[in-house]
């Protein structure tokens, strides 16, 4: 039985925990910042590190990304990864793509990024790779329709990672405005799929906007 219902997340709990983060060094602040300038929703820092820290525990060569932004969370990928290790990325966005492939020179990680313009549900049909670590970070409603495309084409063994499963606390709770309903239920599904998935093996840890992490087991 657990200890105690809200024995983590607690505000003094979060704000401990997000003041123990050692501080980013200057691309990430200046990456940071140029996000919350432009209301860009990249990776919470915890989040990205998790993703850091996931690509290295995996030893993942491959990855694949859905929702690249400005390429925060690509190069904690890489970063995470050794120098041969590559992150197949996608976003329909030019103006994001400019931007994150500035970021990515000057990182000294573009040469490992594939960026594939386009909308995930057509890119990733068209991808023959096989890869190590799943990504999922675009549209709330398309989840589904991305883990079924690209859970094909995931190593047994290989990681899945989605970002915002709990979505501001509307998930689990109430639904802020009539704009966030379609978002907010289709992640409840989600989460109930996810979660009972025959071939994976899955939770959703809270991290960040709460975060999905699985092995794919069949
Ligand atoms: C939450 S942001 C990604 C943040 C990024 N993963 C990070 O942590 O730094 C979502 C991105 O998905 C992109 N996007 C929107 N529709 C998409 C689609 N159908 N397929 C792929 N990406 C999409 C948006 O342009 C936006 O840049």
């Amino acid at each position: 039985v657990k200890a105690k219902l809200d024995a983590i997340l607690k505000t003094e709990q979060a704000e401990y925990l997000d003041n123990l983060l050692p501080a980013s060094d200057d691309l990430l602040a200046e990456m940071e910042s140029y996000a919350a300038e432009h209301r860009v929703p990249i990776a919470d820092r915890e989040v990205a590190r998790f993703l850091e820290i996931t690509a290295r525990a995996a030893d993942a060569k491959l990855a694949l990304e859905c929702g690249m932004a400005i390429g925060y969370s690509v190069i904690h990928l890489l970063r995470g990864m050794s120098d041969d290790g590559r992150v197949i990325t996608i976003d329909p966005s030019d103006e994001m793509i400019s931007r994150a492939s500035d970021y990515l020179t000057r990182a000294g990680l573009r040469e490992r990024t594939q960026i594939e313009k386009g909308y995930a549900l057509e890119v990733i049909p068209r991808l023959n790779e096989t890869f190590d670590l799943l990504f999922i970070d675009a549209v709330k409603e398309e989840y589904r329709g991305y883990l079924d495309l690209a859970l094909p084409k995931l190593r047994i063994g290989g990681v899945v990672i989605c970002d915002n499963l709990l979505w501001g606390g509307q998930v689990a709770g109430e639904i802020r405005s009539d704009d966030q309903q379609a978002s907010t239920e289709a992640l409840r599904e989600f989460n109930e799929y996810f979660i009972n998935h025959p071939q994976l093996r899955g939770e959703v840890l809270a991290v960040g906007d709460g975060l999905g992490y699985a092995v794919k087991v069949a």
